[in-house]
C-alpha cells in the first residue's frame, strides 16, 4: 500500500515533517486533522525514528532547510540509499562531505533537478530510477514562497509550479516503482509537505483559468493562497 500523508500544521524549524514517519496507519489515505492550533507532540527524531534498514529514500530540495535537516535525521537511521535533489551543486557538496562523516555506511546522492521545469524532472527522474531498485519514502519537500511573480519556463504560475505540478509529474513518474515497493516490502510512502497558508486559498478553489499568468494580481507571499491547498 502507498501512503500519502496529508500534514495540515505548521512546521516549526526544530521539528520536521516526520512526526508521525513510519507508523503503519489506514486507511490508504490518512488526513491528519490540523493541529495548527494545539502543541505539538514530544517528538525525538533519535529515538522517534525507527531502523530505515534497507530504505531508499528520496528528497526533493535537499539542498538546505527542512530538506537538508531530514536527510541528517533520516540518516542515523541507516537508510541504504538517500537521494536528494535541488539545483545548488555547492550547497550538495557540503552536505554530502558532511555525512560522508557523520553517517559514511549511508549512500547519499545528489541529483540536480529544477522542479519548476517539466524537462528537468524527466532527466532527474530518469537518473534516479536508473539508480535504484526500490523506493521507500519520498520527501516533496522542494519550495519557494514569495518570490517575485513569474511564470516557469513552461508557462505556469511559478509558486504552483514549483510546489506542487512539478511533484505532481515527479510522482507520476516514480509511481511504478514505489508500487512495486509497497508490493515487495509491504510500505512505500510519499510525505507532501505544505503550509498553513492553505488557509488563505481562495473560497472558489484554485483559479485554473490564471494557472498560467503571473498572478501578480492575486496579492499576498503565496498568490491565492493555492499551492498549499493543493497539496
Ligand atoms: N520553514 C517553514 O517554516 C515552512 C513553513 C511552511 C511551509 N514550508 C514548506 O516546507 C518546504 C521546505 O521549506 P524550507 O523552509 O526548508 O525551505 P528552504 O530552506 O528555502 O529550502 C528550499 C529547498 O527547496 C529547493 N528548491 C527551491 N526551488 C527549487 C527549484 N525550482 N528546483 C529545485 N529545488 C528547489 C532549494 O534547493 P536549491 O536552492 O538547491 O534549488 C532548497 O533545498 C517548502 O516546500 C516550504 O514551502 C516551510
Amino acid at each position: 500500500m502507498i501512503q500519502v500523508k496529508v500534514y495540515r500544521q505548521q512546521i516549526q524549524p526544530t521539528s520536521t515533517a516526520f512526526q508521525n514517519n513510519h507508523q503503519p496507519t489506514t486507511p490508504e489515505i490518512a488526513v491528519r486533522p490540523d493541529t495548527s492550533a494545539t502543541k505539538m507532540p514530544a517528538w525525538n527524531p533519535d529515538k522517534d525514528i525507527p531502523s530505515l534498514a534497507s530504505n531508499v529514500i528520496l528528497i526533493t530540495g535537499g539542498t538546505a532547510g527542512l530538506g537538508s535537516g531530514s536527510i541528517s535525521e533520516l540518516a542515523k537511521h541507516a537508510p541504504a540509499h538517500i537521494i536528494f535533489t535541488g539545483r545548488n551543486q555547492q550547497s550538495a557538496d557540503a552536505l554530502i562531505k558532511k555525512q560522508s562523516t557523520a553517517t559514511p555506511n549511508v549512500k547519499v546522492t545528489f541529483i540536480r533537478c529544477d522542479i519548476s521545469s517539466f524537462a528537468s524532472i524527466a532527466t532527474a527522474s530518469d537518473e534516479i530510477l536508473a539508480q535504484i531498485s526500490r523506493l521507500d519514502i519520498v520527501m516533496l519537500n522542494a519550495g519557494v514562497m514569495a518570490v517575485d511573480a513569474a511564470v516557469s519556463v513552461d508557462g505556469y504560475e511559478i509558486q504552483m509550479m514549483t510546489n506542487h505540478l512539478g511533484h505532481a509529474l515527479l510522482i507520476r513518474r516514480l509511481l511504478p516503482i514505489l508500487q512495486q515497493t509497497a508490493t515487495t516490502h509491504g510500505d512505500a510512502r510519499v510525505i507532501n509537505l505544505t503550509s498553513v497558508a492553505y488557509t488563505q486559498a481562495p473560497k472558489l478553489g484554485i483559479d485554473f483559468a490564471t494557472l498560467k499568468t503571473p498572478q501578480e494580481n492575486q496579492g499576498g507571499l503565496i498568490p491565492g493562497g493555492k499551492y498549499p491547498k493543493a497539496n
